[in-house]
């Protein structure tokens, strides 16, 4: 039985040394030429590769990444299950990030950066923490995480889901309505949401305007979910104050594309979490042996919801 790993060779070789010691009658591969297809139970990718059929003996995929929208879900046999990334490493690297941009947008970051670029020295009127309240779109693993990671501060704390949820410390809400209730209340919007059929477009002018004047935002969630011209229209006409932004559609923006030189949005490169390598393959080690005794893996995705 063959465990293949289509991903990068530095994160491979941490692989290879733990599943050496944790699953050693597993066939640890990661030259996809040289293995046995037929051998193939378990494979480990960022995208779905063409030639999936001829894994036929397949039974799971695992994304590398948190997310599965790269997956093409129409290409995978019905009966392989698709296993998205939980992992410690990446929960704490978006906990850091989240906290680094609420922070940053909560400071009033951007607008001093364009003041110290200006040389100009003025202080902006600061709120305290307990009035900049948190919206937080999904609450799944990482928007729990976050929120979690962000108690301490002391902002008021409010997520959204599909489902309803209860969070201690976190006003939860659900479904269309809920969502109403949240925007209105949210002074810094943080996306974690997966994208979906329902997420495309999600972060749009309608959106937008449902949030109090002077309100920012940070997405971290998928690219194709924000509208950049109607990000670029709010922030223009002050409706929302500033965005920190590390996912965008395309990745890497074009040359020119307003979010490189606008004054009031910061921008990373889909740096926000990466998949740790340690941490990983110990997380997909116990999923394969979750498998053998029968379990379901951790992360297992409803492919009709689409996450
Ligand atoms: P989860 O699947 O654990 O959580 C998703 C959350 O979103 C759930 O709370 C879910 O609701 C909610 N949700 C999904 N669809 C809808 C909808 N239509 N309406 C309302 N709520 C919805 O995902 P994770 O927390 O692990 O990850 C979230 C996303 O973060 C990933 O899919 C990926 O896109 C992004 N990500 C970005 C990274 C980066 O570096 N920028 C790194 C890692 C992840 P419910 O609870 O009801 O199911
Ligand atoms: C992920 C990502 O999904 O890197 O892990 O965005």
């Amino acid at each position: 039985m063959t465990f293949l790993f289509n991903s990068d060779p530095w994160r491979g070789a941490v692989f290879a040394e733990a599943f050496a010691k944790e699953l050693p009658d597993l066939h640890f591969a990661m030259d996809a030429a040289a293995a046995d297809p037929d051998a193939v139970r378990y494979l480990i990718t960022w995208t779905v590769p063409e030639n999936l059929a001829r894994y036929r003996n397949l039974e799971i995929l695992f994304s590398i990444g948190a997310g599965v929208d790269q997956f093409r879900f129409d290409a995978v046999p019905a009966h392989v299950k698709i296993v998205r990334m939980i992992e410690e490493g990446i929960v704490r690297m978006m906990q850091e990030y989240v906290a680094l941009a609420v922070l940053a947008l909560h400071r009033n970051l951007p607008a001093y950066l364009a003041q110290q670029r200006a040389g100009e020295w003025r202080d902006i009127p600061q709120l305290q923490a307990g009035s900049h309240r948190i919206g937080m779109l999904g609450l799944g693993q990482l928007g729990q995480a976050v929120l979690d990671r962000l108690k301490p501060f002391g902002f008021p704390l409010a997520g959204w889901s599909r489902s309803p949820r209860r969070i201690e410390g976190v006003t939860c809400h659900h479904g269309e309505l809920g969502l109403d209730e949240m925007l209105a209340a949210s002074d810094i919007l943080v996306c974690l949401l997966p994208l979906t059929e329902d997420t495309r477009g999600f972060l749009g002018a309608g959106l937008f305007a449902k949030l109090p004047k002077g309100a920012a935002l940070v997405h971290t969630g998928r690219g194709p979910q924000l509208d950049h011209q109607a990000l670029v229209a709010a922030l223009d006409s002050g409706h929302l104050s500033a965005a920190m932004v590390d996912v965008t559609d395309p990745e890497p923006l074009p040359a020119g594309h307003s979010f490189w030189s606008h004054p009031k949005i910061i921008l990373t490169p889909h740096v926000a979490s990466v998949t740790q390598p340690a941490s990983a393959a110990r997380a997909v080690i116990d999923n394969v042996k979750r498998h053998r005794a029968g379990l379901d893996p951790i992360g297992l995705v409803d492919r009709s919801r689409g996450y």
